[in-house]
């Protein structure tokens, strides 16, 4: 069942029952100033950072789900309703929810009433704008009352919703005609504030939460809206909010469109009051109201808006015989791809915003799929992100966007994430082909004193898998790889003990972490990683060094095929009592997804068949009409030596759930190997244009990747196996929308920037013809046209630019500034 439409000449998906099986969300702003909007205009805004600084309140795992939000309520002669249908919930006659690139425009009619509100952040502007089109379709006169409402957050949301017994008595405001400011501890540490307000004049206001909405009442009947008057309260403490009131007037046919902005000011601290030394210096908010205080500003605003994306989408544009594919690489994949960038695992509908700030091995991988938009803002987080990392290569798992520092109540010891900055740095370097990233000092720990240039960064991330080693010669798992919940050092049998944090005191002694417990998986991604490296070394005329690093690995491969090679697929790890995981001799979790793509990229027991006999088994095991499971049979008690995994009820996240993120990983070896239809079958199966019919089994947005879908065994632990299978969870932010941008456009598509020019080498479905792809690549644009005559998946007969064959498959880099025809022969 579907719940709406895609518009791709809009670049929009079109929901058309509000009732969506889970809020479908959009992001607003990319920049600094960000807001979450649902498809009822349920969500928050945030400046940088969402724990912070944030600027409206969100109740989180709310009853009904989505509560809280941007609301207009329209109280037309007793009948109450908002546009976008909740939270008072009155059938509407109309609605829809455009959410597009940056943009949302919610739309709804009641009683010949229309109200579409267009919600988007201008570029480099630091507010929402809102802008209110109410039209009079019923052929009479009409009078009606239009309140908005929003709801302040005390600026640090952890606090706001815990610290109840300060924060019910600092709250304030200020109200200047028809906008309304917050200023809470303005006058004492914070030189910030926020303000809302509308291009007209009004006829009341609220500030005062209880007020306007009444104690016993909610968000779907506020007391003010259902009274149709404002009480125009002035917060002084409790919940300050934001609402204003009209009354309005509209013959038949006529319409009036307002503006509303919900904005966010800095100020210089000599700057921020006026001559009284009290009232708020709003010289920069009336600005920023200015700006916006036309609907023909408001309009081109929106325009510029589109033309930015458009821009940004063109720099790599597909054509391809299966329209779901073009929708998603050409507007939802890459759009997610910025998203992710810039939230990495912090705001969403799954993550609250107060938990997790930067991910050191998230924000590494989500440079694999956004680098090509804007490369300067992927080198500047880049260089933010390695600044964090500690002089031996390892690294704070997360970091806060705000202050840039490294958490130190999360820590670190992730045996996988020193590799990803290995490849997020390679990715920067073969998409821009900028060596002088290279010789960047940065700083270990933050401290300028210890700044050595990134190589070094690469190489101790390099070296801090060879100087952690086993007893196979693996890498030591440590508290956990990129699978969080394989935790081989934790043996937790107490409750509320952070599987990724806690040290049991048997490893105490040995640094925290078992020095028995090995991952395979970071030694397959070392061997895929590892080549980058050896490539910039060599490069840069380093011989010795690369010559020594790729005795590393191929060590490494050697100490994989003789340790962790099970005979069909490679093991998982080694526990800390040097037992093997995911192996034919368990009895549960015999085969693990995570090892597999890598070991196949790197080739590992290639000659033996181990990439073919992998990807078979692979195929027979894990995969499902939903994706290939993370781990197969499902844990079905608890493992202490295993950790948080074995505590999902199989089916769930890591627990053989479809973790679409390492389904990239085996779409790619697929493709790698040669598998151009299975690695297709694979895309399709999670890609979420192809799950749209099956929206009401997949619940989360049809536009956007999820972290997690139910796995085959999903509700087996109720006795309902299968109960649900193909349930969607955790939407938006996921490094699976990273690596399936890359598992298309460079595995299957096979678009592959490389360090000395584009390589082009698609791996795809043996029915089609061919495909066009436009690639804006170092300054230069490449048409090029795959034509597929003999109907092959892989493998290429000739290559020609501008009418010239030329030698081998990567293509030349040019003067900037030129376009370049290439026609690419498959057979
Ligand atoms: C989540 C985390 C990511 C981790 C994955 C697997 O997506 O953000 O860092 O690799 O789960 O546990
Ligand atoms: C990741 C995993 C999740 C785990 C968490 C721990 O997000 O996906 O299952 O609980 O990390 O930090």
């Amino acid at each position: 069942m579907k719940f709406g439409f895609f518009d791709d000449a809009n670049k929009e998906y079109v929901i058309t029952e509000p009732r969506t099986p889970y809020p479908w969300i959009n992001y607003l702003g990319s920049q600094a100033f960000f807001s979450l909007i649902s498809n009822t205009a349920g969500g928050y805004s945030f400046y940088k950072d969402a724990r912070l600084r944030r600027i409206t309140r969100y109740r989180y795992n709310n009853v009904p789900i989505d509560m809280g939000g941007r609301y207009f309520y329209i109280n037309d002669n007793g009948t109450v309703w908002n546009p976008g249908w909740s939270p008072v919930k009155t059938e509407l006659d109309a609605y829809t929810c455009r959410h597009g690139m940056g943009y949302t425009i919610i739309k709804g009619e009641k009683n010949g009433l229309e109200a579409e509100v267009t919600f988007f952040v201008p570029n480099n502007y630091n507010g929402e704008v809102q802008k209110v089109v109410l039209t009079n379709k019923s052929g009479a006169e009409k009078t009606f009352k239009l309140f908005s409402f929003a709801e302040w957050c005390l600026w640090d949301a952890q606090d706001d919703c815990t610290n109840f017994q300060r924060n019910f008595s600092t709250g304030r405001v200020e109200v200047d005609g028809s906008v309304i400011y917050h200023k809470t501890e303005y006058r004492d540490r914070r030189d910030h504030y926020a303000f809302y307000s509308v291009n007209d004049s009004i006829d009341g206001y609220d500030t005062d939460r209880d007020s306007f909405i009444g104690l016993y009442n909610g968000f779907n009947d506020p007391q003010a809206v259902m009274a149709g008057k404002a009480n125009d309260s002035f917060a002084d403490g409790w919940s300050p909010i934001a609402s204003h009131y009209k009354e309005i007037k509209l013959g038949a046919g006529e319409s009036k469109t307002l503006i509303f902005i919900l904005g966010y000011v800095e100020m210089p601290v000599d700057q921020k009051f006026e001559a009284d030394g009290k009232t708020i210096n709003k010289v920069k908010a009336k600005a920023m109201m200015e700006q916006f205080d036309t609907p023909e500003k408001v309009d081109a605003g929106l325009a510029e808006l589109k033309a930015s994306w458009d821009k940004l989408l063109g720099i790599l544009n597909v054509d391809t015989p299966d329209d779901k594919v073009d929708r998603m690489v050409n507007i939802w994949n890459q759009y997610q791809c910025m998203v992710t960038f810039n939230l990495s695992r912090s705001a969403s509908y799954f993550e609250s915003g107060i938990g997790r700030g930067m991910g050191f091995r998230d924000s590494n991988q989500d440079i694999l799929g956004f680098v090509h938009q804007i490369p300067d803002r992927a080198r500047e987080r880049i260089i933010d992100i390695a600044s964090t990392q500690l002089p031996d290569g390892g690294c704070y798992h997360q970091y806060q966007p705000l202050t840039k520092k490294g958490n130190s109540d999360i820590g670190g010891d992730f045996s996988d994430d020193p590799l990803w900055m290995i490849l997020s740095v390679s990715a920067y370097i073969k998409e821009t082909g900028d060596w002088g990233i290279l010789d960047e000092m940065v700083p270990y720990d933050n401290d300028e004193s210890k700044a050595q240039p990134m190589l070094d960064h690469l190489k101790v991330s390099f070296y801090h898998i060879v100087n952690n080693l086993g007893p196979h010669g693996l890498p030591l798992a440590m508290r956990a790889d990129w699978n969080d919940c394989i935790n081989l050092s934790c043996y937790s049998d107490t409750p509320g003990e952070s599987f990724q944090t806690y040290t049991n005191p048997k490893f105490a002694a040995e640094g925290g972490y078992s020095k028995v417990a090995e991952s395979v998986m970071v030694a397959t991604l070392f061997t895929y990683t590892g080549p980058n490296y050896v490539a910039i070394l060599k490069h840069l005329g380093k011989d010795d060094e690369a010559a020594a690093a790729q005795a590393e690995i191929d060590k490494m491969k050697k100490n994989v095929m003789a340790s962790a090679w099970d005979g069909d697929w490679f093991l998982r790890a080694y526990d800390s009592e040097g037992k093997k995981m995911g192996s034919k001799e368990c009895e549960e979790g015999q085969i693990f997804i995570e090892p597999q793509g890598f070991a196949i990229m790197s080739e590992i027991g290639k000659e033996q068949g181990a990439d073919k006999k992998t990807l078979a088994a692979i195929d027979e095991r894990l995969n499902t009409k939903f994706g290939l499971v993370l781990n197969n049979p499902a844990f079905t008690k608890y493992y202490i030596q295993y950790g948080e995994i074995s505590t999902y009820p199989g089916g769930y996240k890591e627990n053989a759930g479809i973790f679409t993120h390492n389904n990239a990983w085996i779409i790619c070896a697929a493709a790698y190997a040669g598998q151009g239809d299975q690695a297709f079958k694979y895309y399709s199966e999670i890609a979420p244009a192809f799950t749209e019919e099956t929206s009401d089994i997949h619940k989360t947005e049809p536009y956007v990747y999820g972290q997690m879908i139910g796995g085959k065994d999903a509700g087996s632990d109720i006795g309902r196996p299968g109960k649900n299978f193909g349930q969607g969870k955790n939407s938006w932010l996921t490094g699976t929308a990273a690596w399936n941008m890359v598992a298309i456009s460079q595995y299957i598509l096979g678009v592959q920037p490389d360090f000395d020019g584009l390589k082009i080498d698609p791996s795809i479905p043996a029915a089609w013809d061919g495909f066009n792809i436009t690639r804006k690549f170092r300054g230069n644009t490449y048409n090029i046209a795959v034509k597929n005559p003999d109907h092959v998946c892989k493998g290429i007969k000739s290559v020609t630019v501008d009418g010239k064959k030329i030698d081998g498959i990567v293509m030349p880099v040019f003067e900037a500034g030129s376009v370049h025809e290439v026609e690419v022969v498959m057979g």
